[in-house]
């Protein structure tokens, strides 16, 4: 199965991956977090990547297209879920002929749809695992009890002023990525809102039906 989770930041991407991870096995490829590993562990990829990131800015395509490349190939081009990529019309078409030039084309890609309000109330909410980089809400998912505190940090991108250029930048350069998709005929629209295990419900049902 090759799945794309696509939505603005603070849909619900990260959250719903991990879930289809659990419940059908499938590789989790966020090229948000290969970003971020990158940056921790200051290789040059992650030295060149910071500035955009914290800016709330798209890292240049040239930077990530191989880290693509080379995840997909090892998941042997099926069994993954695409989270964060493609985020350009320039990496939608790459990655369909990349794809489609190894007869392994998307199945779907699952477009997460959340009101504008809900994308702020979550992100400036969200804290994370700095270790394992698990995702919690403070309200709807907080950290367990028995995780260190000083694990839990916010991601600097999940200041206002980085979430409201990400919003921005959404708009102007990831949504026209929808329609490219709907063309193709694989786009599938799920309603974001609501409880987290009523999201992955609706997201279940699509899923299966590409299986069946
Ligand atoms: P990335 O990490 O991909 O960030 P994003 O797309 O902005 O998405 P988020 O991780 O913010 O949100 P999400 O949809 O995963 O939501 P989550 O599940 O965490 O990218 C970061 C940066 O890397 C980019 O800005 C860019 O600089 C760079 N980058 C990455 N890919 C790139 C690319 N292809 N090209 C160029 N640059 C790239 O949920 C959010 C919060 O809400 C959490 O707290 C969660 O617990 C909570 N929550 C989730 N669902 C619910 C629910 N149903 N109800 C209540 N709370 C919920």
């Amino acid at each position: 199965m090759r799945i794309v989770l696509f939505g603005p930041p603070g849909a619900g991407k990260g959250t719903q991956a991990a879930k289809l991870v659990e419940e059908y096995g499938l590789a989790h490829v966020s090229t948000g977090v290969m970003i971020r590993d990158a940056i921790k562990d200051e290789s040059p990829l992650g030295l060149e990547a910071q500035g955009y990131v914290t800016k709330g800015e798209l890292v240049p395509g040239r930077l990530i297209r191989r880290m693509v490349e080379d995840v997909i190939q090892q998941a042997d081009f099926d069994g993954y879920i695409l989270d964060g990529y493609p985020r350009t019309i320039e990496q939608a078409e790459w990655l369909t002929e990349y794809l489609e030039s190894s007869d392994a084309a998307l199945d779907a890609v699952i477009s997460v749809k959340v009101d504008p309000e809900t994308i702020v109330e979550r992100l400036s909410r969200r804290r994370v695992n700095s270790e394992t980089g698990e995702n919690y809400h403070l309200d709807f998912n907080p950290p367990p009890p028995d995780v260190d505190p000083s694990l839990i940090i916010q991601r600097r991108d999940d200041q206002p002023e980085s979430i409201r250029k990400r919003i921005d930048v959404y708009h102007a350069e990831t949504f026209p990525v929808e329609e490219f998709y709907r063309k193709l005929g694989v786009l599938v629209e799920v309603d974001g809102d609501g409880a987290i295990d009523d999201v992955f419900d609706r997201i279940r049902s699509v899923v299966d039906q590409i299986e069946a």
